[in-house]
């Protein structure tokens, strides 16, 4: 029998962004709380929370400063109680996030690990300067790795001498998974999450876990004389062991909790390994190949390059058919940590802005695969139109900018490119309504809220059938009627052709074909390359069925047989 979650829909939960129920301008569990309606009404599945625990917030609660409680920011456990009880009582399930890589510098794990005669000293990653250098100096740090948020890797302690590991920011020390008593902890504090009525995880950049020993200098790949080698860091040697060892401790599969592990740079022959039944390590990974599409050559992030269609393809179907027998695919376009798709991939102007998203979603969601739907997805939410650097909160961008106009980089283009990739396009207020700051807040919001809000909100969306959202809810509708979208073999049509996304699902003699048209123009269909089309039925489309051509970012879905 298949896992439950091969039928579900997961809707992700950015906290601090979704709904403000105190008026404090950052979003709660109450607020959430509040909101069930809206989930309910889509349909999906399965909630994902972002972090809500206690943090010090320098990455926004990916900085966890205490596992087991909440930040008084989101409320209370009791309020996370009440969440757990409010979805179970709708049908739907919780998803924490678990970051386990790294915690917080304020974690008392690492409060106590500073002490060099402390057992907790090995929890962490420290390591002695380099040989000959003189600690706390510029080249003194134990290898040349940089960390993801620019910079060195490495932070010096003057209390003890040595450095500690970091590969995101320097409040987000690194774990040392080959201590048992490390991994022992993380496998208690998750059970406590299960017994407290949490149905599975998220598991924040887990194949991060296990590094490669020694630690040594990698080729310099990056600026300012820094490495980015990962091969380093990403899927070290004891990485199957730790997952299946957690599976195996907290139960993942045999309580058949729920499971996806965020995996860097990450493969898809990794994947399979990953997630094949026989693994018993995650039930899925988000790859990031496809979000790395439109960067420039060494998928510099910031180095955008424009979206070339055949490429986005053949990555997706690559990973459609090596998922296809053994493992499973997770299937998004955002998240807290991308833009937003339409603005991406789409077509954000007011003429095609919801055709656009509607499409997108068309795509996305008759793959094979368990669908992500990012808060605000449904609605066509856009980029955030940001135009000076003040506006910016998230730490990536602000570091990046920093960094690279300090070494002379002209402010207009790398402006440019943050508006276009910055991970705060995905973390604007939640756009509920019309009114002064989109029903997400009474006060003043912790980020800006977008001002097309006044036209793109959920009342808006709800109350018109024709809306991104009622589409979204049309292709959640026919995931869980229908077993081709569930389980259905692949096959992807015409993959060189530049504005056409076409492909088929087949089970037994049921087949569904997808047409759908990424460009802003009309688009005839071609005369070769796909099945006869004749008296065939339309059973989801975004607009009126014209013979022949696709509108701009007309999409359709047809039952073949
Ligand atoms: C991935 C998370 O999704 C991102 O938001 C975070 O900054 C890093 N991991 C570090 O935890």
């Amino acid at each position: 029998m298949a896992p439950w979650w091969h039928s579900a829909v997961v809707y992700q939960i950015y906290p601090r962004s979704f709904a403000d129920s105190d008026g404090d301008g950052v979003g709660d569990l109450p607020g959430i709380v509040a909101h069930l309606d809206h989930l309910s009404a889509l349909g999906v599945d399965v909630v994902w929370l972002s972090p809500a625990y206690r943090s010090p917030m320098d990455d926004n609660g990916y900085d966890i400063s205490d596992y087991t409680d909440i930040d008084p920011l989101f409320g209370t456990l009791a309020d996370l109680d009440a969440l757990i009880a409010a979805l179970h009582a709708r049908g739907m399930k919780l998803v924490m996030d678990l970051v386990v890589n790294h915690t917080s510098d304020e974690h008392p794990w690492f409060v106590e690990s500073r002490d060099v005669s402390s057992p907790k000293r090995d929890w962490y990653i420290w390591r002695p300067a380099r040989a000959g250098h003189e600690p706390g100096t510029p080249g003194a740090e134990p290898t040349n790795w940089g960390s993801f948020f620019s910079g060195p890797a490495w932070h010096f302690d003057p209390a003890s001498g040595q450095y500690y590991l970091h590969l995101f920011s320097a409040k987000q020390p690194d774990l040392n998974w080959e201590n048992p008593a490390v991994r022992h902890a993380v496998h208690d504090m998750m059970r406590w999450w299960v017994e407290r009525g949490v149905d599975g995880f998220r598991m924040d950049v887990i194949n991060l876990i296990s590094k490669t020993y020694p630690l040594v200098d990698g080729p310099v790949n990056g600026p300012g004389g820094l490495s980015y080698d990962p091969s380093l860091v990403v899927e070290g040697p004891r990485l199957h062991e730790f997952l299946r060892e957690l599976n195996r401790e907290v139960g993942i599969d045999d309580r058949e909790l729920f499971s996806v592990g965020e995996m860097i740079l990450v493969d898809v022959e990794q994947a399979r390994s990953h997630t094949a039944a026989d693994a018993h390590e995650v039930g899925m990974v988000f790859t990031f190949e496809h979000m790395s599409i439109d960067s420039g050559p060494g998928g510099l992030k910031w180095d955008v390059v424009p979206l070339h269609l055949p490429a986005l393809k053949d990555n997706l179907a690559r990973w459609q058919y090596g998922l296809a027998e053994e493992g499973w695919n997770s299937l998004y376009f955002e998240n807290h940590d991308q833009p937003r798709s339409v603005s991406r991939f789409g077509d954000d102007s007011p003429e095609f802005r919801v055709a656009s998203a509607k499409t997108l979603a068309t795509t996305l969601h008759l793959l094979k695969g368990t669908p992500y739907v990012y808060q605000g997805q449904e609605l066509g939410m856009t980029n955030a139109g940001f135009t000076t650097i003040e506006q910016y909160n998230d730490l990536e961008s602000t570091r990046f900018f920093a960094e690279a106009s300090a070494s002379g980089g002209d402010p207009a283009p790398l402006l440019g490119a943050i508006a276009f990739k910055s991970r705060d396009n995905g973390r604007t207020p939640m756009q509920w309504d019309a009114s002064p700051n989109a029903g997400f807040t009474t006060g003043k919001p912790w980020l800006a809220v977008t001002p097309n809000h006044v036209e793109v909100n959920a009342a808006a969306a709800l109350a018109d059938p024709g809306s991104v959202f009622h589409h979204y809810r049309a292709l959640i509708e026919l995931r869980h009627e229908l077993e081709v979208v569930r389980h259905g073999r692949f096959e992807l049509l015409l993959p060189e052709d530049e504005h056409l996304f076409c492909y088929t699902r087949t089970l037994g003699d049921e087949v569904l074909l997808v047409v759908a048209n990424w460009s802003s123009a009309p688009v005839p269909l071609p005369g070769s390359g796909l099945p006869s089309l004749d008296g065939v039925q339309v059973l989801l489309g975004t607009h009126d069925a014209t013979a022949g051509e696709l509108a701009p970012w007309e999409s359709r879905i047809y039952r073949l047989a």
